[in-house]
């Protein structure tokens, strides 16, 4: 890259509205602004991912730090088109499952060190929710790792959580044992488009030094709003036979309505039932 740093500038003040000052001269500058510059792909070319590359990307996503070095985050590749499918099919408002030639899943593994515990003939008295919580925020480290390097390559991922509103019949379909639970998927493949930076709330809203601060909430969020639509309108409004339709739609309002209706609220059965204990 001739000029990260102008690459990493540009990002920022369209993902933040503000302007970050960076020196030239600092190492690392070509890995800045791949992270800058970060966005999902949902569109992909006709082109498969070869299995050594992959293999890599998993090796490198698996480099991610992990809780007590305890490596509870597992990937599951799909590439059978029949097994795409079948979840696909499941998910016909993200018609991108589909057309991604590869379908991941990054998987909580709160199975394996039990098991080692087992092995090694000592007692496990930590069947409670700290290990379901460590094998999730293992799995999501893994997954954003993973995002990293196969953008690094130039390939294009979209995280899908909306596996977890069928939870229970993925889990079967990947025949997945107690203990192990889909995080999310994550479709990857050779982007098709380039695709935009998504603006981010500001980092005075979401960056606190010494302590938290929330300040003026709703000044910050109207101005996020205003400054977000100025570049990626919503082209659709949620629910208006619900709602009605607004004349200034921003992502407040998406969100809120997003959200006011219940959503996986069984999860917690479904976590419970695959052997986990919460509390
Ligand atoms: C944990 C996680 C789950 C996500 N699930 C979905 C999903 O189910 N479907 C989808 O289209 N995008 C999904 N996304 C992508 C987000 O919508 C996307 O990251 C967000 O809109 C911001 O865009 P950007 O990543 O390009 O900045 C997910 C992202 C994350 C991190």
């Amino acid at each position: 890259m001739p000029n990260p740093a102008s690459f990493i500038q540009a990002a920022l003040m369209e993902r933040f509205g503000e302007r970050l000052q960076i020196d030239a001269g600092l190492p690392g500058l070509d890995e800045l602004a791949r992270i800058a510059m970060h966005r999902v792909h949902r569109r992909y070319l006709a082109r498969n991912v070869a299995p050594e590359l992959l293999r890599l990307l998993c090796a490198c996503a698996l480099s991610a730090p992990s809780k007590s070095d305890l490596q509870q985050a597992d990937i599951l590749i799909i590439r059978e088109n029949a097994k795409r499918y079948a979840i696909a099919d499941l998910l016909p408002e993200m018609p991108w499952l589909r057309d991604a030639p590869v379908f991941l899943v990054f998987l909580a593994n709160g199975r394996r060190l039990p098991e080692v515990s087992r092995m090694r003939g000592k007692p496990f008295p930590n069947d409670h929710l700290d290990l379901f919580f460590n094998a999730t925020v293992d799995a999501a480290l893994v997954m954003a790792t993973f995002m990293r390097a196969a953008e690094a390559v130039g390939l294009g991922c979209c995280p899908i959580s909306v596996i977890r509103d069928h939870a229970k019949v993925i889990s079967e379909m990947l025949e997945l044992p107690a203990k192990i639970i889909p995080v999310a998927g994550m479709c990857l493949g050779w982007p098709a488009e380039q695709g935009g930076i998504t603006p981010r709330l500001s980092l005075d809203t979401t960056v606190h030094q010494e302590r938290f601060t929330e300040g003026d909430l709703v000044t910050k969020i109207d101005i996020y709003d205003r400054r977000r639509a100025a570049t990626r309108p919503y082209r659709n409004q949620r629910e208006p036979e619900r709602f009605g339709r607004i004349e200034f739609y921003g992502w407040s309002e998406d969100k809120a309505r997003q959200y006011a209706v219940p959503l996986r609220a069984d999860f917690g059965a479904f976590v419970r039932a695959k052997g986990f204990n919460l509390d």
